[in-house]
């Protein structure tokens, strides 16, 4: 396992869309384990491979996020929300956007198809946190991003303050 290098904004990276898995190798087992570790060490309650430079459409997600609390890692490969309901607001994060949280207006519900680590497929549903984080780090399987559901000035902010943030950053 092998913490990784997360992209921030605006890398252009983050805008490739994730191309399908077609293998359930070990390849995959080890991305997911590094997306993990790498998660973990942020810390975060989601990280999607394109993230990480990964163009693929897997995420993870766990937001047990108790110091007490039992781990509970999620795997998502190839997902698809197929059923949304309702609304919710949450202030987000996102760890290409560090330092900035955001008001964003989500389904409260979700009802989602992905497959695990080997290749099952499975369904869940969930709400709350949990339905925002899967909304969070689908939408990066499509090179989208937290700052392209605000508003025109809200927008213009967080790009103008992570543009200024990666230029510090190079010098
Ligand atoms: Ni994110």
């Amino acid at each position: 396992m092998a913490i990784r290098t997360i992209l921030h904004y605006p890398d252009k990276r983050l805008r490739d869309p994730g191309r399908p898995v077609t293998e359930f190798g070990p390849a995959l087992a080890k991305l997911v384990d590094d997306m993990a570790e790498t998660m973990y060490a942020a810390p975060g309650v989601g990280l999607a491979a394109p993230q990480i430079g990964e163009a693929k459409r897997v995420f993870i997600v766990d937001v047990a996020t108790g110091d007490d609390e039992p781990s509970d890692l999620r795997v998502f490969v190839n997902p698809e929300i197929i059923e949304r309901d309702g609304i919710q607001q949450w202030e987000e994060g996102c760890l290409s956007f560090p330092g900035i949280h955001e008001e964003i207006e989500r389904a409260e519900r979700v009802k989602v198809r992905a497959q695990d680590a080997h290749g099952n497929v499975f369904e869940l549903e969930a709400d709350g946190l949990l339905a925002v984080a899967i909304q969070h780090e689908n939408d990066h399987l499509d090179g989208k991003l937290m700052l392209d559901h605000l508003g025109l000035i809200r927008r213009r902010l967080v790009h103008r303050s992570m543009v200024k943030r990666s230029t510090v950053a190079a010098e």
